[in-house]
């Protein structure tokens, strides 16, 4: 199908960072005595197609718990956000929550994707539009910690989607934030968010550092995609990926460590790197329900419904937006 096929059908809206944007934030990060590059830039197509490989690692059990929560609690969802909704997704990803929402919810008006990830968010908006061509859909690529969207309302009542715990990649402040824009975006509506809990830390480690190697290759093709799109020399195999659990701020911290001392070029720039040097890439913030509530009370909604899943791995919230 091409894009032109797919815009009949979805109405498309393109944000998406220009590659300014991300040599900026490269050289930027890069130069920063602290090595760090945003973890949103770790989801070009390369990238989003690893991430569904790591959704289905045993070790990574976010997804499927998260999933067999949504199966099971849908019907208690479809009656709290009532009929002919119109749903907007942040960072829908591979979209199979979103197709579980929207089969769970009462005729669905609308729905609205948001995603960084070009490729795979015009692929699955309009996999959707085809699946489900009672709703009106709309893809919008871009940054959603910084776009301020005003949407068309189609449907009765806006509920905001926020699965996958992408919250977590999110520092608190940022976190409280984005929240309180999208009970902005969301007058008199809901949002549904999934959040991972603290738990065993060998259990959240392993999640992080799969035996299959999955998620070093994620975190790699950072570096890969500098070398495609910025003209950077990194060598792959002089970097390695870490991911271990911070405890005192609740958060696996994600780097690439430097195998030896090298240097690098990046859009015509070079950066030295020491051995055992890191550059970090992701945060994931593992919070507590009670903890989440107070952090969205503070940005504006009323917390209501929480769910955890039997073996208390993960939490999905209900949040009321104010008028
Ligand atoms: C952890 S994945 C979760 C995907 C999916 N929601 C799930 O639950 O499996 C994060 C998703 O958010 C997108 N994303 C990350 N940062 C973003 C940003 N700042 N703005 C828009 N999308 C972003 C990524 O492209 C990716 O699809």
């Amino acid at each position: 199908m091409t894009v032109t096929d797919v815009i009949d059908r979805v109405s498309f809206m393109d944000f998406e960072p220009a590659t300014a944007s991300f040599r900026d934030d490269v050289l930027a990060g890069l130069s920063h005595p602290i090595r760090r590059i945003p973890c949103k830039y770790l989801y070009d197509a390369a990238g989003a197609a690893l991430f569904e490989r790591i959704c289905e690692l045993p070790e990574y059990y976010p997804t499927r718990t998260e999933l067999a929560m949504l199966q099971r609690l849908g019907p208690e969802i479809a009656a709290l956000a009532g009929p002919e909704a119109q749903v907007v997704e942040f960072g829908t990803g591979d979209g199979r929550k979103s197709r579980l929402l929207l089969n769970a919810l009462d005729r669905p008006a609308s729905y609205v994707s948001i995603d960084i990830s070009r490729d795979q968010l015009i692929r699955e908006a309009a996999a959707l539009a085809l699946d489900m061509p009672q709703i009106e859909v709309m893809a919008v690529c871009g940054d959603y910690t910084q776009q301020t969207l005003s949407l068309p309302t189609v449907g009765r009542r806006r509920v905001g989607f926020f699965p996958g715990s992408t919250i977590g990649n999110l520092t608190p402040v940022a976190a409280t934030a984005f929240l309180a824009r999208c009970a902005n975006m969301l007058p008199g509506g809901a949002m549904l968010v999934g959040v991972d809990i603290p738990k065993d830390i060998a259990v959240v480690e392993a999640a992080y550092n799969d035996s299959a190697g999955v998620t070093a290759a994620f975190s790699l093709n950072l570096l890969a995609r500098i070398n495609r799109e910025l003209g950077g020399t990194f060598d792959l195999s002089g970097f390695r990926h870490y991911a271990y659990f911070n405890e005192d701020q609740s958060k696996i911290e994600i780097f690439l460590i430097s195998q030896r001392e090298q240097r690098a070029a990046v859009a015509g720039r070079f950066f030295h790197f020491r051995a055992g040097e890191r550059i970090h890439i992701e945060d994931s913030y593992k919070l507590a329900p009670a903890t989440f509530q107070n952090m969205a009370r503070a940005a504006g909604f009323e917390p209501a419904q929480v769910w955890v899943d039997p073996d208390g791995l993960f939490s999905l919230h209900w949040l009321l937006a104010p008028l």
